[in-house]
């Protein structure tokens, strides 16, 4: 299994940076193909020493690119998407890629070929707070990006080729190609550079997973394919199943001078309030283990070196 080659479309992103560096650590044959669109490329500069990584500039919509790549894959992770609800609402018309490229996928894939795709468990949508979300729940997307992953998600289970899919939850710590706008990375930043948030319906409750964590469940998955296929997985840490005031509230635990004001009068355009249960991933072997607390203090380290980098960075 240690040398199979793996497809990572949109693999110079934020979880594909992580993701292909933790493959070649183990062997295997990687090719990223990707568009580059956030003008990232340097970000996959410590990969390219490794000769069993290669990197395809392209987009993931071209088939004839897909094609020629496909032949030579054992395993495919779709990375390529525009991800987060806010990216999604600013040009909608550019969203019909997360379903697109899926179905393409899907179409030109052969049946014998590992496909572990993720999609964000905002699918599960608005709820109470006090729900408990499993594979079992209805998916109930709010934003436009919850839409288009759920749609994705139902072509490859309904597909008569098998796949995993991983409802991550929201992912958070450092990568080469940073996301800043991730909640976690976000309130540390803010942290440290504003040093106050605000912040509205603040009781919402929302579930994390370490970047290094999301990495190994996309390996395990490879790994026990037979065992997993054709299921959906929730993957994120229990213990980080939390509301933003708790969460803003561990950061300024490690940043003390942080001021965290709630506001009654505002909302959050992103409505999401749930519990997500991780269970089933657990019962396939698979269990996320970085805190939030961890990463909290990997990030202050890693911002701390920007920062001083160039006190105006805008990662
Ligand atoms: N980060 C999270 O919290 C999270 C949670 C759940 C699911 N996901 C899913 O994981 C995947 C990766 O997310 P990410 O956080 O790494 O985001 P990202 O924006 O950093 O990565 C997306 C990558 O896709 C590339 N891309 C976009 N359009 C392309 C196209 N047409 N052709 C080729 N490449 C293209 C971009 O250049 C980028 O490198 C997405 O499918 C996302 O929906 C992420």
């Amino acid at each position: 299994m240690d040398n199979e080659s793996v497809l990572i479309t949109g693999g110079a992103g934020y979880l594909g940076n992580v993701l292909s560096r933790d493959l070649l650590d183990r062997g295997h044959k990687v090719t990223c193909l990707d568009n580059l669109m956030y003008s990232q490329g340097q970000s996959i500069f410590p990969l390219v020493s490794n000769p069993n990584y290669n990197f395809v500039y392209g987009d993931v919509r071209d088939d004839r690119i897909l094609k020629t790549l496909l032949k030579k894959s054992d395993v495919i992770i779709p990375l390529a998407a525009i991800v987060g609800a806010p990216a999604c609402d600013l040009n909608p018309e550019s969203t019909a890629i997360n379903f697109e490229a899926i179905r393409s996928l899907d179409r030109l894939r052969s049946p014998n070929q590992k496909v572990v795709c993720p999609i964000s468990n905002s699918g599960y949508g608005t709820k109470t707070g006090a729900d408990l979300c499993t594979e079992e729940t209805p998916m109930d997307p709010i934003s436009l990006y919850g839409r288009t992953k759920v749609d994705a998600e139902k072509v490859l289970l309904d597909s008569d080729k098998d796949a995993v899919t991983l409802r991550l939850a929201t992912v958070f710590g450092i990568s080469p190609r940073m996301r800043r706008d991730l909640l976690i990375n976000d309130f540390v930043y803010q942290a440290l550079t504003a040093g106050c948030i605000k912040l509205y319906e603040s009781n919402f409750r929302r579930n994390f997973l370490h970047i290094s964590d999301a990495s190994r469940a996309f390996m395990h998955s490879m790994d026990h394919f037979e065992y997993m296929k054709n299921e959906p997985y929730n993957v994120g840490i229990d213990s980080g199943n939390m509301s933003k005031l708790e969460l803003a509230e561990k950061v300024k635990k490690k940043i003390p001078n942080f001021s965290v004001y709630t506001s009654e009068e505002g909302t959050d355009p992103d409505k999401r309030n749930y519990i997500v249960l991780n269970e089933k991933i657990r019962r396939a072997g698979f269990e996320a283990n970085i805190t939030v607390e961890e990463g909290i203090d990997e990030l202050i380290k890693g911002y701390n070196i920007l920062l001083r980098n160039n006190p105006h960075t805008n990662l």
